[in-house]
C-alpha cells in the first residue's frame, strides 16, 4: 500500500497514452469561456417539468478556424444545462438522431432503475427505427425506440449533477464525441445561504480531447462508421488522454471576472485524465479554493484548499474570492498533474472592482454521518486488470461486466460498508445513492473525501471503505470505474437493491 493520503504518485499515476493533436494547438486564453445555455421546459405542471432534447451530429467550432463534428445533446457540447428544483420531477425526452444507439444516465441522480440508463437499455436511432418499420415491422420490445423518456424525481439535496452517455462498451467514444452536460439541482437549504449566484455561479466542465488534421475529434481506432463492433478501441488499456484541455467545450478559455466571490462548479468530465487544480498566483494567505460542496451536495462547513485533486466524474464546488487579487491580475487555473499544454486549464482576468453581497457562511448544511454498526453487511470489490472475453481488460472481483449477473443484493434503507480495492488508479462510481468515505488504507479519509460522494478516486494499491445506504428504489444499478475506457473494457458490476 504505497500511496498514503496526500502521497499521490503525481504524474506517474497518469500513465495512459497521450493522443497528440495533428493540428497546431490553439493559442491559450484566446477564446472567452462559454457557459452552456440553460434548457427551458416545453411544459410545466404543478409538480413536473418536461424537457425535450435531440441528440444529433453537429458541426461546431471548438478550435478557432476548424469545424468539428460532434455528437451533441441538442447538437451542442457540452449539452444544455438542466436546472431543477429538488422534489419536483424532471421529465426529459431524448430523441436519438445520431447514427449510433445511446443510453442516458443522470450521474448522481436518485433515480428509479428503469430511468437510470442501464447500459443495455438502448435508445435506438430514429433512422434505425424507420428502417425497421419499413422492413416488416418493429421488433419485440421496440416501443420507445428512436426516443425515450426519462423521469427524475430528484428527491435529493441541491447538487451539481451531470448527464452523459452510458451505452455498454461504447460510453468512452460517445462521451468523447460530446455526449455530456450539466444538470443542476437547487433547494431551499442552498437558496437560503446567499452564496454567489447568477453570473457569479458558473459550471465548469473540464475535459481533454485531441484533434485530427481536419479538426475532427481524434479517438484511437474509432471509425465513426464502425458500429456495434466490440473491441474497436480495446488497445488503450490505461484510458485515453488528449493534449487539448477544454472548459465548457472551449480550449483554454478566458473569463473576465469582477473582484468578487464566485461559485465555481468544477466537473471533471474527462474520459481518463485526473487533474490537480491550483490557482497561479495563489492568493496571499492561501486557501484559494474554498470547497462548499462535493459530488452530492453541500458540505457541513466550508473547507479551504490550495489545490484540488479531481478524478473523472468528481465534482467540487468552490468559492473563489477574486477580491483577494488586485484588479488586473491574470489568474491561471493550472493542472499540476499535467505536462506541457495540459498543465494549464483556463484563465481568469480580474477586470474590475464590484459590489459583492454574497456571504460565505460558517455552516452550510447538516450531514447525517453514516455509522454502520458491527452487524452491518460488508462487501468487497477488487478493481484490477483481468481477462475479459479472451483479451485483457479490467475487472471487478476478477469478472467482466455482465448485465444479466447481479453481484450484490443490498437491502434498501440499511447502511453497508463497501471496501474498494484497486491495483492502479480507478475513480469508482456507485449509482443510486451517495456514500461517505470512512477510511483510506485503514486511516482517516483524505482531504478530498469530505461530504456525500458518488465517485471516489482510488489510487494505486489502495483500499477505501465507504458507507452507503441505498434508499427507496428497487431494481438494478451499477458500480463501475469512471475511467471510461476501463468502464468500456468491462470494469463494471450490477447490483440489485431489494
Ligand atoms: Cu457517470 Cu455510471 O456513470
Ligand atoms: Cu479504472
Amino acid at each position: 500500500l504505497a500511496a498514503g493520503v496526500g502521497g499521490c504518485a503525481g504524474t506517474a499515476g497518469q500513465t495512459a497514452e497521450l493522443l497528440r493533436s495533428r493540428i497546431a494547438l490553439p493559442e491559450k486564453f484566446a477564446v472567452p469561456l462559454p457557459v452552456p445555455p440553460v434548457k427551458r421546459p416545453v411544459r410545466s405542471t404543478a409538480g413536473e417539468d418536461h424537457y425535450e432534447i435531440t441528440q444529433r451530429v453537429s458541426e461546431v467550432e471548438i478550435v478557432p478556424g476548424y469545424r468539428t463534428a460532434i455528437f451533441g445533446y441538442d447538437g451542442s457540447f457540452p449539452g444544455p444545462t438542466i436546472v431543477s428544483r429538488s422534489g419536483r420531477t424532471t421529465i426529459v425526452t431524448h430523441r436519438n438522431e445520431l447514427p449510433v444507439p445511446t443510453v442516458v444516465h443522470l450521474h448522481g441522480g436518485h433515480t428509479p432503475a428503469e430511468h437510470d440508463g442501464y447500459p443495455v437499455d438502448l435508445v435506438y436511432p430514429v433512422d434505425d427505427h424507420a428502417r425497421r418499420v419499413r422492413h416488416g415491422g418493429a421488433m419485440a420490445g421496440d416501443s420507445g425506440q428512436g426516443s425515450r423518456t426519462y423521469e427524475y424525481p430528484l428527491d435529493q439535496p441541491a447538487a451539481t449533477l451531470w448527464y452523459h452517455d452510458h451505452r455498454m462498451d461504447f460510453t468512452a467514444p460517445q462521451v468523447w464525441r460530446g455526449l455530456a452536460g450539466f444538470h443542476l439541482v437547487h433547494d431551499d437549504v442552498g437558496d437560503r445561504l446567499d452564496l454567489p449566484h447568477s453570473e457569479r455561479d458558473i459550471p465548469l466542465l473540464i475535459c481533454d480531447r485531441a484533434f485530427a488534421e481536419d479538426g475532427s475529434l481524434l479517438y484511437p481506432s474509432i471509425d465513426p462508421n464502425l458500429r456495434d463492433t466490440p473491441g474497436v478501441h480495446h488497445d488503450h488499456m490505461e484510458g485515453v488522454l488528449g493534449d487539448v484541455v477544454l472548459v465548457n467545450g472551449a480550449p483554454w478559455p478566458t473569463l473576465e471576472v469582477d473582484a468578487a466571490r464566485y461559485r465555481l462548479r468544477l466537473l471533471n468530465a474527462s474520459n481518463a485524465r485526473r487533474y490537480r487544480l491550483a490557482l497561479r498566483p495563489a492568493p496571499r494567505g492561501g486557501g484559494g479554493f474554498v470547497q462548499i460542496a462535493s459530488d452530492a451536495g453541500l458540505l457541513p462547513a466550508p473547507l479551504p484548499h490550495d489545490r484540488l485533486d479531481i478524478a473523472p466524474a468528481e465534482r467540487f464546488e468552490v468559492v473563489v474570492d477574486f477580491a483577494r487579487y488586485p484588479v488586473g491580475t491574470e489568474v491561471v487555473l493550472t493542472n499540476e498533474l499535467g505536462a506541457g499544454p495540459t498543465s494549464e486549464v483556463m484563465r481568469f482576468v480580474v477586470s474590475r472592482r464590484a459590489a459583492d453581497d454574497s456571504v460565505l457562511p460558517r455552516r452550510l448544511t447538516e450531514i447525517e454521518p453514516l455509522r454502520p454498526g458491527a452487524a452491518a453487511p460488508r462487501r468487497e470489490w477488487v478493481f484490477s486488470r483481468g481477462d475479459v472475453g479472451g483479451g485483457r481488460g479490467w475487472t471487478i472481483n476478477g469478472r467482466p461486466f455482465d448485465p444479466e449477473r447481479m453481484d450484490a443484493r443490498p437491502r434498501l434503507g440499511r447502511a453497508e460498508v463497501w471496501r474498494l480495492y484497486s491495483d492502479l488508479h480507478h475513480p469508482v462510481h456507485i449509482h443510486l445513492s451517495p456514500f461517505q468515505v470512512l477510511r483510506r488504507n485503514g486511516r482517516p479519509p483524505g482531504p478530498f473525501d469530505t461530504g456525500w460522494k458518488d465517485t471516489v478516486d482510488l489510487r494505486p494499491a489502495e483500499y477505501v471503505d465507504v458507507a452507503v445506504r441505498f434508499e427507496r428504489y428497487r431494481g438494478t444499478y451499477l458500480l463501475h470505474c469512471h475511467n471510461l475506457e476501463h468502464e468500456d473494457m468491462a470494469m463494471m458490476s450490477a447490483f440489485e437493491t431489494r
